[in-house]
């Protein structure tokens, strides 16, 4: 027996009650559907919709659920559909006849609606606090190994050399606008549609903003069709999903990267890796690789959430009951790849002479030589010019810049000073970079300085 049967002869067929029910997805939500009810009671009896009595019961009986649910003691089946039907039914075997009156001013529209907001407004302050975890590990990683000379690539071929300290803190930028990108979308995640009803509000003198403000919610949202039809808070928080997933991605593509004896800067922490079954030297990054590959899996959420909701006629239609695997899983996946950095990174054994003798002398300071000629006066252009027919020279020889001598300068261009050569020391080339936001070192402890001291905050 559904709760809606008065105007139907038999039930749902069997393969209907399969096919529509959303229990398993759902349930976990039913702590926020319980909360939910329980502040919707309370108003009820302060606008004298139910006595102080009636309203005591449902509360008590409606935690009794929660600990039912919680402890695995209350299985709700199927036939009941989704979890406000599956609470709504115990409630009322618990309490008897009072349980009925809860669903007063109420529709399961404006009640899932609630559901998933307030589940947002939980499972978000967790991803936020996740992300200040991530940034933490990224930061303390700079402060410790952050002076690892290594080069900076562009289209993957050797740039210019920077400090580690200076490539790990690209992401941690990253990662602090992901956080503002969250707090944004909570800003329209956080506003209450119970009272909606069904989409044309009640006859019943409600208390919307009662009912908000006990949720902790900033208020009712103000147009009750709107308040149930509207999903685009929940494509808001996927979107924000799948953009910190192409951030987690390109980190975990580096570390993967990175990690490989070809490159051999890191050596990640065994607990992040695993072994191969058939060779027995293996030591394979999958924690990174799952990161980079569950991205995708992200990317499929927004989109099964945006065309879910593309041209769909107002308000309520079931097709929404189809957000919840999208969006839970969203950020459930988001949620674990950041603790999954977060824990990578901490576990980080960065080998830190790795490419100091390598990178002396390579074609990667050329820009250096450029930079000289400006300093004597020559302009870029024709500097530019000069260093790469020395790079060419060299080149030609099988040698890199280490081989040239003040004399070799001079013969390609006269203007080269007497200090020309110290230019090709990497470490210098690294700390002339002092620009604001350069890899200098100053600037890679101010930006270390300036995230650190706002971790805590919540507006950014
Ligand atoms: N289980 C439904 C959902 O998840 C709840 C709302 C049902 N409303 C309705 N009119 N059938 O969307």
């Amino acid at each position: 027996m559904a709760l809606w049967d008065g105007r139907f002869e038999g039930g749902p067929a069997e393969a209907m009650l399969r096919f529509s029910e959303s229990l398993g997805v759902d349930l976990q939500m039913f702590n926020e559907d319980i909360d939910g009810s329980i502040a919707h009671a309370t108003m009820l009896a302060e606008v004298g919709l139910l006595t102080a009595a009636e309203a005591e019961t449902l509360r008590a009986g409606l935690e009794q659920v929660r600990e039912e649910l919680r402890s695995g003691a209350y299985k709700p089946e199927i036939a009941l559909e989704d979890v406000h039907m599956a609470v709504e039914a115990r409630l009322t075997a618990i309490v008897g006849d009072v349980g009925g009156k809860l669903h007063t001013a109420r529709s399961r529209n404006d009640q899932v609606a609630t559901d998933v907001r307030l589940w947002l407004k939980n499972r978000l302050g967790e991803l936020d606090q996740a992300l200040v975890e991530l940034l933490k590990a990224l930061l303390d990683r700079v402060e410790q190994d952050g002076r690892t000379l290594m080069p900076g690539y562009t289209h993957l071929q050797r740039g210019q050399p920077i400090w580690l300290g200076h490539h790990l803190l690209a992401y941690a930028w990253m990662i602090r606008r992901d956080r503002q990108r969250l707090h944004d979308a909570l800003d329209r995640v956080d506003w209450s549609p119970l009272g909606a009803c069904a989409m044309a509000g009640t006859p019943h003198p409600i208390d919307r903003e009662m009912t908000a403000e006990l949720l902790g919610f900033s208020g009712p949202i103000p147009n009750a069709m709107d308040a149930v039809a509207a999903r685009d808070h929940q494509q808001e928080v996927a979107s924000f999903c799948a953009i910190l997933m192409t951030h987690l991605s390109r980190m975990a593509e580096e570390l993967v990267l990175w990690s490989g004896r070809e490159f051999n800067l890191v050596r990640i922490g065994e607990g992040w890796t695993t072994g191969s079954s058939i060779m027995p030297q293996k030591r394979n990054p999958d924690a990174a690789e799952l990161v980079r590959g569950k991205a995708g899996r992200v990317y499929g959420d927004l989109t099964a959430l945006l065309t879910m909701v593309k041209g769909l006629p107002l308000a309520y239609n079931r097709d929404l009951q189809e957000d919840r695997e999208a969006l839970f899983d969203a950020v459930n996946t988001t949620l674990a790849c950041v603790q999954v950095c977060a824990g990578m990174w901490s576990s980080l054994t960065v080998n830190r002479e790795r490419f100091t003798a390598e990178l002396r002398g390579d074609f990667l300071l050329a820009t250096e030589l450029a930079d000289h000629l400006v300093g004597q006066g020559v302009p870029f252009r024709e500097a530019h010019r000069v260093a790469g027919q020395l790079v060419k020279a060299c080149e030609a020889r099988g040698e890199n810049l280490s081989a040239l001598t003040l004399a070799d300068l001079r013969a390609v261009d006269p203007r080269f000073g007497d200090d020309a050569l110290s230019w090709l020391e990497p470490e210098g080339a690294v700390e002339r970079r002092t620009s604001q936001g350069g890899t200098a070192w100053s600037q890679v402890e101010a930006q270390v300085e300036a995230l650190r001291d706002e971790l805590d905050e919540r507006d950014l």
